[in-house]
């Protein structure tokens, strides 16, 4: 074949961008960074996602939220919640909210990720600017909350494999951040995001 190329063969040619992560951090005012929430079901990743995105968009930082729900309407819609399909959206969103970082995004990742050696995966696939944020509520405050029913549902075993009843969560043992959303307000933990954000991505 032409150029020596065999049938079949995994012909890819990677490209390089002229325009570096300097000119980006300057146009902006600030770094690319993912900050990866992770927690059971109904401990407010998503809430806390969406607040700190509008205090930080009005802040002027060019942010952007990728949250598991969403993502599983589109981009992961073929995923269910096996372990295995766990770990292919959670590649998914990586690889996404790396691009975005390398675009100069500030990205929230809100998945449950309940898996360390996911969320390992995940901060390997970003590297540079991933810092874990444990979005930590007991299993009986998010079950009490029970805001879409589904505590209830897998209870009475109507859902089987849900995190926290009958499959695992492991909880961060070395988060970045450590946000207790049992206690204190909404409002007050999503202030402490935005500001470990802003102290971890403005430029000096
Ligand atoms: S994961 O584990 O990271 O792939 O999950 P994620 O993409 O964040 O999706 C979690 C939301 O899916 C709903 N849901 C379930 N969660 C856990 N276990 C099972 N079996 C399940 N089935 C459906 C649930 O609404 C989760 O939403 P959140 O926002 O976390 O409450």
């Amino acid at each position: 074949g032409p150029a020596g190329i065999a049938a079949g063969e995994k012909v890819i040619h990677p490209s390089a961008s002229a325009v570096t992560v300097q000119d980006r951090e300057r146009a902006k005012g600030h770094r690319g960074a993912v900050f990866w929430l992770t927690g059971l079901s109904g401990a407010g990743k998503s809430t806390l996602a969406r607040a700190a995105e509008s205090r930080l968009f009005a802040a002027g930082v060019d942010v952007t939220v990728l949250d598991g729900d969403t993502l599983r309407t589109g981009l992961c819609k073929d995923l269910g919640f096996s372990e295995a399909d766990r770990t292919e959206n959670v590649r998914r969103a990586a690889e996404v909210a790396r691009i975005l970082r390398d675009a100069g995004h500030v990205v929230v990742v809100a998945l449950i990720s309940p898996l360390r050696s996911d969320r390992e995966l995940a901060g390997k696939i970003i590297g540079e600017g991933f810092a874990e944020v444990f979005v930590d509520a007991d299993l009986q405050t998010c079950e009490q909350r029970d805001p879409k029913g589904l505590y209830a549902a897998a209870r009475a075993g109507k859902i089987s494999g849900f995190t926290g009843i009958d499959a695992p969560y492991e909880a961060p043992e070395h988060p970045a951040l450590h946000l207790r959303t049992s206690q204190g307000s909404a409002d007050t933990v999503a202030n402490e995001l935005v500001s470990f954000v802003e102290g971890a991505v403005r430029l000096p």
